[in-house]
């Protein structure tokens, strides 16, 4: 069972990572078919991850999932929150009955330092200004990873990476916490975000109370 991660953040949280090594109908044992015309790839990525939401709560009812216009999944009887990520073969999932999640699974690539301008503020460039080459790589794919899973914890869509989202500076470990600030028009809050770097997979996580 290529069960490649897995974590009770707390009573009602749990978080896994999937490796990838089954064909579509394993999954489709467990979860009905949704992207019939996506690439097969991207479609067992789907399915990987919807997959991870029954195993991690085996009575998520994978089936009633909706879509809001933002793109995020949802239950509309929110018996479950929950977020998903995928990334190259891995997928991931976070589901919680009690906490609002975000999840992000990053492969590391050294694509990000191209579009680092993009998604960090200028305050934030200049706290890992020192770093080269694969530690800067590395550290930048964890922030990237970051924002993304802030941006699933919102769930409301149009954020601006820079401005809306901004973390603490922080020595990366193989695992570790971020301190964060999610500041949009009147809306404050301060994140903890959790981060696991392993190999060539990049993975953060929030689950917060409010
Ligand atoms: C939607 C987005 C978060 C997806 O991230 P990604 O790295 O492409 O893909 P991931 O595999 O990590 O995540 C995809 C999953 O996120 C979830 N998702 C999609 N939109 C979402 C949203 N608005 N809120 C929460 N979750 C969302 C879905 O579960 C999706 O998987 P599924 O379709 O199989 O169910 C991302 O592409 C995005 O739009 N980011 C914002 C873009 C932006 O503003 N960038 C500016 C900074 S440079």
């Amino acid at each position: 069972m290529p069960l490649y991660y897995q974590q009770n953040i707390n009573d009602t949280s749990r978080l896994a990572v999937w490796k990838i090594e089954e064909e579509a109908a394993f999954f489709l044992q467990k979860v009905p078919r949704h992207l019939p015309a996506a690439h097969p790839h991207k479609q067992l990525q789907h399915l990987a991850g919807r997959y991870l939401l029954s195993f991690l709560y085996p009575d998520f009812p994978v089936s009633l999932i909706e879509i809001a216009d933002t793109r995020k999944p949802f239950l509309p009887q929110e018996e479950y929150h929950f977020s998903i990520s995928h990334s190259g073969d891995y997928a991931a999932a976070i589901v919680s009955s009690t906490h609002r999640v975000g999840v992000d699974a990053e492969m590391v690539t050294p694509r990000v330092d191209r579009i680092k301008h993009k998604f960090l503020h200028p305050e934030e460039l200049a706290a890992i200004a020192h770093l080269k080459g694969e530690e800067l790589i590395t550290q930048l794919t964890v922030l990237w990873s970051a924002k993304e899973a802030m941006f699933k914890w919102w769930g409301r869509g149009e954020v601006d990476f820079r401005e809306v989202m901004r973390t603490h500076p922080f020595v990366l470990e193989p695992s570790g916490m971020i301190h964060a600030l999610f500041q949009k028009n009147e809306f404050s809050q301060a994140l903890e975000l959790h981060y696991r770097q392993a190999e060539e997979l990049s993975l953060v996580w929030i689950a917060s109370r409010h």
